[in-house]
């Protein structure tokens, strides 16, 4: 697309200068195929039992899968055959029956030892050894990258996210939609994907018509007030109320806004300066949570481009111009009838959308779009994604709205005392605030420095996994208690754990030799030891189920479960005081494993970990 007004920062050239440069960038570093490690080749040789020992030809979507056997089953995992059973109209017992006996008679397994059925399950006990060697051997080799792989490795996806409105303060929701959609940048690229990080700032719109029109008339600088962006959504929320009474104010706001998009030069100026301030201040809050995106062009840039669309749409069946001229679409199968252009010629928000969506596949050639975007939302994007795709301005790409719940405080929207909405920054301070009050009671010891250093990881990390840990659809309670707890469910649970690992592995002196030496024969003799190396082994499954189902609560529950099966472990067993050489090495290996999926787990949830808690 060419041939539009550059009025906003980034030049068409920039823009395509940033596609260029996202195309030759780097990738992740070095990461192993699924199917080097220990987990997926135990679905592989499942996969070649169950084929061989019933001579079926079956694929991986027959509902088919590994799963944790209850407590009371003394299994490694367990899978239910009646998916298959129905598919094959036999009974599942007979074919738990027929799987078991041909891998208990079977010795070309490398991991999987013995199975047996009951009830319609197949129960699999694995070669606990052999796993527990190759787990923790591929955990030390790759390091960081445990759990990368490179099936994402020939997608661009593009990434929408955060996405605040200019002249209002950063609120929580579009916390949620930060942290998620930058986890989401993460997990992909973990799998190999060319990700392209993109911030939608909302800077057009009818209401930047009464904003414009309120800053004119009042006596507001935001150059010379303390609080510019907060002073600007008063004086919107002030004359909004002004304006339910008086159409004649309304008029005013509708006349400012179709000058606005006519490019007054004056409204312009004023406009562009009131996005700079609130962007600088959007700025302050990417920076704290280290978070950078590739492209931050926004609504505005998408505005002339919708002249194009409507152009487009105009020639369209599945379109009318309505008396007052405002062109209607009203023939789209499961929608109702909606406006694509107002009577007086002004763009709305989904024609923006739908001028953004054609321009993105045409300038990055993604091979997916995401929004995060609450869900709330739904409908806009299901009438976007539609319309697009009848105007046939998409051709291949895939587009999802990935939607999240609301935050909530008590069951209610969340304000402070004076009653102002909370705010990112607030809510981030006040979890710092609150760590610190924490640190300085339990650490008196440590220096001023250290105690704020750990008290922005552990205050940041709490409100960032919190915003994670849930399912992403549902609605999120903002509870402070939970948030900051040590007792697990929490990031501070996590960077808790992490923490004691680090003074123990501290407290061992062979620890540097033990993690020198070369292919040890690692050794365990309880259970449990063996019980987080199975958990680590399943590490990089996780990161699969996280990233297909845009799920990243499933990797923090993961995490957590780790923490707590090493916090039964370190009260089990002293490594100290192992005497047996060969097993403490083993045990040392063991915990820094441990320590290196919980750092690669937090690396993806963003979360900071301090050296000491
Ligand atoms: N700025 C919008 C809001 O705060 C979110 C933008 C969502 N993205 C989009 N492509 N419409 O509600």
């Amino acid at each position: 697309m060419s041939n539009f007004d550059t009025y906003w920062d980034e030049t068409e050239e920039e823009v395509e200068e940033c596609a260029k440069r996202l195309a030759d960038a780097e990738r992740q570093g070095p990461s192993i195929a699924w199917n080097e490690y220990a987990i997926f080749v135990i679905h592989e040789e499942l996969h070649t039992a169950i084929h061989e020992a019933l001579e079926i030809e079956f694929d991986k979507g027959s509902g088919l899968h590994l799963d944790l056997p209850p407590a009371h089953i003394k299994a490694d995992f367990a899978m239910a055959m009646f998916p298959l059973a129905s598919t094959l109209g036999t009974s599942p017992s007979e074919l738990a029956d027929t799987v078991a006996k041909y891998i208990c008679a079977s010795d070309k397994f490398r991991y999987l030892a013995s199975a047996e059925s009951i009830q319609g399950y197949l129960n699999i006990h694995l070669n606990q050894q052999r796993v527990y060697q190759s787990v923790l051997q591929q955990v030390l080799m790759l390091g960081a990258n445990y759990g990368s792989n490179p099936e994402f490795e020939d997608e661009r996806i593009f990434i929408e996210y955060s996405s605040p409105n200019i002249a209002k303060p950063m609120s929580i929701g579009h916390l949620r939609s930060t942290i998620i959609g930058e986890v989401l940048a993460r997990l992909y690229e973990r799998s190999g994907a060319h990700v392209i990080r993109d911030n939608h700032i909302g800077d057009w719109g009818t209401q930047f018509g009464a904003l414009l029109y309120a800053y004119q008339e009042s006596d507001l600088d935001v150059d010379t007030s303390d609080d510019p962006i907060e002073e600007l959504k008063n004086l919107y929320v002030s004359f909004t109320e002004r304006a339910e009474a008086d159409p004649e104010l309304q008029e005013r706001a509708r006349e400012t806004f179709k000058r606005l998009e006519e490019k007054d030069p004056d409204l312009i100026a004023m406009w562009q300066h009131i996005r700079e301030v609130s962007i600088r201040e959007f700025e302050g809050v990417y920076d704290r949570l280290d978070i950078m995106f590739d492209l931050m062009v926004g609504e505005s840039y998408h505005e002339p481009q919708a002249a194009y669309v409507i152009e487009d749409a105009e020639k369209q069946q599945f379109t009318h111009r309505a008396e007052n001229g405002a062109l209607v679409v009203d023939g789209i199968k499961r929608f109702d009838t909606f406006l694509m252009q107002k009577g007086d010629g002004t763009t709305l928000y989904l024609t923006r959308d739908v001028a953004a969506l054609a321009y993105r596949e045409g300038l990055f050639a993604p091979h997916r779009i995401l929004y995060v975007v609450g869900n709330e939302q739904s409908l806009h994007f299901q009438q976007v994604f539609t319309l697009t795709r009848a105007l046939e301005l998409i051709g291949t790409v895939r587009v999802e709205h990935v939607g999240f719940g609301l935050v909530r405080a008590g069951g209610k929207k969340m304000s402070t005392r004076k009653g102002r909405l909370v705010t990112l920054s607030d809510v981030l301070d006040e979890a710092v605030a609150r760590a610190e009050r924490i640190i300085k009671n339990k650490r008196p010891e440590l220096e001023e420095s250290q105690q704020q250093d750990i008290a922005r990881k552990v205050g940041q990390g709490a409100v960032l996994y919190h915003n994670l840990r849930h399912v992403r659809t549902k609605e999120i309670d903002f509870d402070w208690d939970q948030m900051l707890s040590l007792e697990g469910e929490s990031a501070t649970y996590l960077q808790y754990t992490i923490a004691r690992i680090y003074s123990m592995l501290e407290q061992i002196e062979d620890t540097q030799r033990a993690m020198n030496m070369e292919a040890p024969e690692l050794r365990f003799d309880s259970d449990i030891e063996f019980q987080i190396a199975k958990h680590l082994s399943m590490y990089p499954w996780i990161l699969w189920h996280a990233v297909h189902q845009h799920a990243p609560h499933v990797l923090c529950t993961h995490l957590e479960k780790l923490a707590s099966l090493f916090n039964t472990l370190y009260g089990q067993i002293s490594i100290k005081n192992t005497y047996d050489e060969d097993l403490k090495k083993s045990r040392i290996v063991l915990i820094s494993a441990v320590v290196q999926v919980l750092e690669n787990g937090l690396e993806i949830l963003n979360v900071p970990v301090p050296e000491k808690l």
